[in-house]
């Protein structure tokens, strides 16, 4: 089979029947979920409905995970928090190659590093970048990698409106460009809405919605609003 054509038939995420408790209380309550390779996917869902727990099973950081149920991942997974998780004792470039060597890193880093808009900050300490470039110098280390799957968890979370509407154009076009496959976690509807393909409400520990975006700007005041009721808010409060 054709590279490409496996990559469309192939889910790069699979899980079935996923479930997470604390001290007995379910979070994750047996998730079915298959991301295709290269999809774009935004999961909501209110503070607490389990969207960071699921995205750490996903990313192979919860252990006592396993065994609950059926978890497929692939093996170049990279993530993004809310905060950069910069070290704040390495410069960009060195918190960018963390962790990776061969003779090419280095060139492979100041390629990402360019991609991001942070040309000429490579030797910056981590404090003297903004929030956003903090999250830009992130978003390079991850893309370096070369992720297959990129997690995200709010990552735009922290910053302010206009520097989330650059972050936002700057993820989907890099997503254009290298085509892994993205969860991102968010509490924004709209964002969800700009950025992803496909949109999933988690509730009471389930996919409780699934929406398929269709990118025809048109449509979007139809998906916000069935977005904002699957997320129990069904008066109009802008
Ligand atoms: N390590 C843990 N120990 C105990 N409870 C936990 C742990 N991690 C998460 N929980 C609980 O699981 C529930 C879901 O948490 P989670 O962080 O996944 O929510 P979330 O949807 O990401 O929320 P937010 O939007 O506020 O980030 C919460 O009630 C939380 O208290
Ligand atoms: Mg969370």
């Amino acid at each position: 089979m054709a590279p490409h054509t496996e990559q469309l038939t192939r889910p790069a995420v699979q899980l079935r029947g996923l479930t997470r408790s604390f001290g007995g209380r379910t979070v994750l309550d047996g998730i079915d979920l298959d991301l295709p390779a290269g999809q774009f996917t935004a999961l909501l869902g209110h503070s607490g409905s389990g969207k960071s727990t699921l995205l750490r099973a996903v990313a192979g950081l919860d252990h006592e995970v396993a065994g609950s149920g059926q978890l497929t991942a692939p093996g170049r997974v990279s993530v993004v928090f809310q905060d950069s998780r910069l070290l704040p004792w390495r410069r960009v470039l060195d918190n960018v190659l963390l962790g990776l060597d061969g003779k090419d890193a280095e060139r492979k880093g100041r390629e990402a590093l360019e991609e991001v808009g942070l040309k000429g900050r490579e030797r910056a300490w981590p404090s003297e970048l903004s929030g956003g470039e903090a999250q830009r110098a992130a978003l390079a280390r991850s893309l370096v990698r070369e992720p297959e799957l990129l997690l995200a968890d709010e990552p735009f979370g922290a910053l302010d409106a206009l520097t989330r509407i650059k972050m936002h154009a700057l993820l989907r076009e890099l997503w254009e460009r290298h085509r892994p496959s993205v969860l991102l976690v968010t509490h924004d509807v709209d964002e969800a809405i700009v950025l992803a393909d496909r949109v999933l409400v988690l509730e009471q520990g389930r996919i409780g919605l699934d929406l398929t975006i269709d990118r025809d700007a048109r449509a979007r005041g139809e998906y916000r609003l069935r977005l904002l009721a699957a997320l129990g808010v069904t008066e109009d409060v802008r």
